[in-house]
C-alpha cells in the first residue's frame, strides 16, 4: 500500500524520492498544495533579500552590503518564520555562516540536488519535499535549489576583490561559499511545516 502511494507520487512528479512513513494521511494533493505554499514563500523570502541587497550594493558597494547581507538574511528568514509558523532559511553544502550547514537530511537532498544537475536538470527545477519523521514527530519537508547568478560572484565568486575578501575573512573565519560559478548550485532554500499527529 505504502509502496503503491511512493511509486504513484514518484511517477506523478518525480518530486518524491524517498517513502513516506507508514500510515502517513496526506494524500498527493495535499503534499502538493504545501509544496506550492513553500514555493511562495521561499520566493517573497528571495525577492525581500535581493531587494535589501541591491539596495545596499548601489548604496555602498559589497564591502557595506556584506552586514547588511549578515543582519538581515536571519532576520527576514525569523520573520518569515514567524508568520508562517514553519522553520524558514537557506542552507548549502559549502556555506558561508556555519548556522546555514544543512542537517543530514538537507545534506542528502543538496548532494542529490548536485547529482541531478550535473545529470543535465536546470538548477532552477531542482526541488524535493517528502514527510519525514523528526524528533519523534511527522513534519512536511521541503527544499529548492539556488542557482548562482553573476551578481553573486563579488561574494562567492572565485576572484573576490581584496576589501571585500578581507571582511570575509573576519566576520566568518571558516566561510567555504567561495569560488563558485555562474550555473553553480549555491544552496537552497529549506522549509518545514509541522503537521498534525
Ligand atoms: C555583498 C556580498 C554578497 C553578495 C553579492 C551575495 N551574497 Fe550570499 N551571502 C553573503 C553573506 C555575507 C552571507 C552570510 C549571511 C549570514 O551570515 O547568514 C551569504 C550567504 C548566502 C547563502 C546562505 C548559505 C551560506 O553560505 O551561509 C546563500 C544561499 C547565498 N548567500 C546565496 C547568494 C546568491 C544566490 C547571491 C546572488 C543572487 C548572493 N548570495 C550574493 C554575501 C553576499
Amino acid at each position: 500500500m505504502a509502496r503503491a502511494r511512493i511509486l504513484a507520487a514518484w511517477m506523478a512528479g518525480g518530486l518524491l524520492a524517498a517513502a513516506m512513513p507508514a500510515g502517513a494521511a496526506e494524500g498527493r494533493d495535499e503534499l502538493a498544495r504545501r509544496a506550492d505554499e513553500s514555493r511562495r514563500v521561499a520566493m517573497e523570502f528571495m525577492r525581500a533579500l535581493k531587494g535589501e541587497l541591491m539596495r545596499a550594493m548601489k548604496a555602498g558597494g559589497p564591502v557595506e552590503a556584506i552586514p547588511v547581507c549578515r543582519e538581515r538574511a536571519p532576520q527576514i528568514a525569523r520573520a518569515f518564520s514567524e508568520r508562517t509558523g514553519w522553520q524558514v532559511g537557506r542552507t548549502s553544502l559549502r556555506w558561508r555562516n556555519p548556522a546555514n550547514a544543512p542537517d543530514v537530511w538537507e545534506r542528502r537532498v543538496l548532494e542529490r540536488f548536485e547529482a541531478r544537475r550535473r545529470a543535465g536538470t536546470p538548477v532552477s527545477r531542482l526541488e524535493h519535499y517528502e514527510v519525514v519523521v523528526q524528533d519523534g514527530r511527522r513534519v512536511f519537508r521541503w527544499m529548492k535549489a539556488i542557482p548562482t547568478g553573476a551578481p553573486c560572484l563579488t561574494c562567492h565568486g572565485e576572484r573576490i576583490a581584496p576589501e571585500v575578501a578581507g571582511l570575509l575573512d573576519r566576520l566568518y573565519p571558516g566561510d567555504r561559499a567561495r569560488g563558485f560559478e555562474v550555473g553553480d548550485i549555491r544552496g537552497a532554500f529549506t522549509i518545514v511545516q509541522p503537521l498534525g499527529e
